[in-house]
Formats: structure tokens, C-alpha cells, sequence
């Protein structure tokens, strides 16, 4: 059985204080929710405090990017070591924002993922095709691609956390959603390049998420049918009550 995992990706929204006052709005709401894992991933600046105000909550605190390397002259990065030291538990890697404006491709994806291992850090790969991809036919392509470059030399026996997040970039803070019919098949295409690129095993054991304009009203068809684990939220996860609307409504 593959747990529920629903992800809040807060991207540069707030503060440490605000990120804290989230989280006493937040956890009353979501208190007997065991059913899914769920991760919130706020800016640098306030993981020590969420790390702080998340203990003994069911609910595990993530970053949103780090570099692959333990330490080194790399003005401005953060490091799997620095991400472990201060309680993190999870990391998404290779999220479009990063793909599109800080020059992150497939190689760095599969550096940072390795890295994220190596640190027992909970790698979320973020995967997905652009509009002009989609309507040029290459979805599929470009799926099988991102997949099996992010998991090349990725030895199998360590592999079992690894979760991956499709995300269609079209979809991402636009308002417009995948039918649960695009996402279903988004993510056979890439249970099955799992499946090639690791074991069979691990295809079927391996969460994929979705993620792009998640919302209350859509969290039900699209986050928890078939071959979609959860769900990779933006917009939706700012505010406590639509995030917890989201998990609530998410239940199988
Ligand atoms: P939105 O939910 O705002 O579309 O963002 C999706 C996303 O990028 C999550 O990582």
C-alpha cells in the first residue's frame, strides 16, 4: 500500500513567524488525519523554526531545493548535510521554477536526488512537460526522460523513498488543471519508466504525485485515484483552512 503523501510547496511566501502561525491554525484542523503523510516545505529561512513548531505534530517539514554537495564555496546554497542538521526531512528536487529560472536540468536532478539519499532525506523529483511539449505530442517523451535521467545510477536497493511529483507546468498557478484522465496516464508513464530504470517493484511501491492548481474542490478527483498518491500543492497550501480542506477532502 502506497500512504498518502500531500505536500505544501510555499514557494517565496512567508516569513518564520508567519510560517509558525500557519502551522497553530493548521495542526487543530488536521489532528486525526493519519491517513496521509503530510510535508510543508517553506522557504530557507524558516525551516528551524517549522522543524521547532512541528515536533510530535504529524506533520514533517521540508526544503524546497539544496545543493548535491556536503559543503563547499557555493555562495548562496544549502547543503543535504545543513538540511539533515537542522531536522528537515524531506526536499523536493528539480522543481520547474528551478528548471525554468535557476538553470536546474535533468544532470543537477539526479546529482541533488543521489545526494538526498545519501543524507536519508526524502527526495520529492519534480517531472512534467510544458504546453508547447503537450502540444507538440512529447509528453510522454519528455516524462520518460526526466524519469530516467533523475534515476540513472540510483541503485535500487536504497530507492524505496523516493517520491516523484508530476507536474505539468502548464497547470502550475494558472488555474488550469490536468483531467484526472491526463494525470492517470502522466503517471503510468512514469511508474513504468520506474519500473525500467529501477525494479518492478519499486514501480508499484513508489509514490507519484500530482501537482498544479490543486484546490478543495479538485483534491478529491485528482489526488488520490489510481496511480496518483497526493498531491504537490502551491497556491492552495498558504492559507491553513483550503490546505486542510485539501487533506480532508483527499481521504480515500
Ligand atoms: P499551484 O498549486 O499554485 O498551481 O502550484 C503547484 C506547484 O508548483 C507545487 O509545487
Amino acid at each position: 500500500m502506497r500512504k498518502l503523501l500531500i505536500a505544501a510547496n510555499w514557494k517565496m511566501y512567508k516569513t518564520p513567524t508567519e510560517s509558525t502561525a500557519f502551522l497553530t491554525s493548521f495542526f487543530p484542523l488536521i489532528k486525526n488525519d493519519t491517513f496521509a503523510e503530510i510535508v510543508l516545505c517553506p522557504a530557507m529561512p524558516c525551516l528551524p523554526a517549522l522543524v521547532d513548531a512541528a515536533r510530535a505534530k504529524p506533520v514533517f517539514v521540508g526544503a524546497q531545493n539544496m545543493h548535491w554537495k556536503n559543503e563547499g564555496a557555493f555562495t548562496g546554497e544549502t547543503s543535504p548535510v545543513m538540511l539533515s542538521a537542522i531536522g528537515a526531512t524531506h526536499v523536493l528536487i528539480g522543481h520547474s521554477e528551478r528548471r525554468q529560472y535557476f538553470n536546474e536540468t535533468d544532470t543537477t536532478v539526479n546529482l541533488k536526488l543521489k545526494a538526498a539519499l545519501a543524507h536519508s532525506l526524502i527526495p520529492i523529483v519534480c517531472v512534467g512537460e510544458k504546453l508547447e511539449e503537450r502540444e507538440a505530442g512529447l509528453t510522454r517523451n519528455v516524462l520518460e526522460l526526466q524519469t530516467s535521467i533523475a534515476l540513472e545510477g540510483i541503485d535500487s536497493a536504497i530507492a524505496a523513498p523516493i517520491v516523484f511529483a508530476y507536474e505539468p507546468v502548464w497547470a502550475i498557478g494558472t488555474g488550469r488543471t490536468a483531467t484526472p484522465e491526463i494525470a492517470e496516464d502522466a503517471h503510468k508513464i512514469i511508474r513504468a519508466q520506474i519500473g525500467k530504470s529501477l525494479t518492478p517493484a519499486l514501480a508499484t511501491s513508489i509514490r507519484i504525485l500530482y501537482g498544479g492548481s490543486v484546490k478543495p474542490d479538485n483534491a478529491k478527483s485528482l489526488c488520490c485515484i489510481g496511480d496518483i498518491d497526493g498531491a504537490l500543492v502551491g497556491g492552495a497550501s498558504l492559507n491553513p483552512q483550503s490546505f486542510a480542506e485539501i487533506v480532508h477532502n483527499a481521504k480515500p
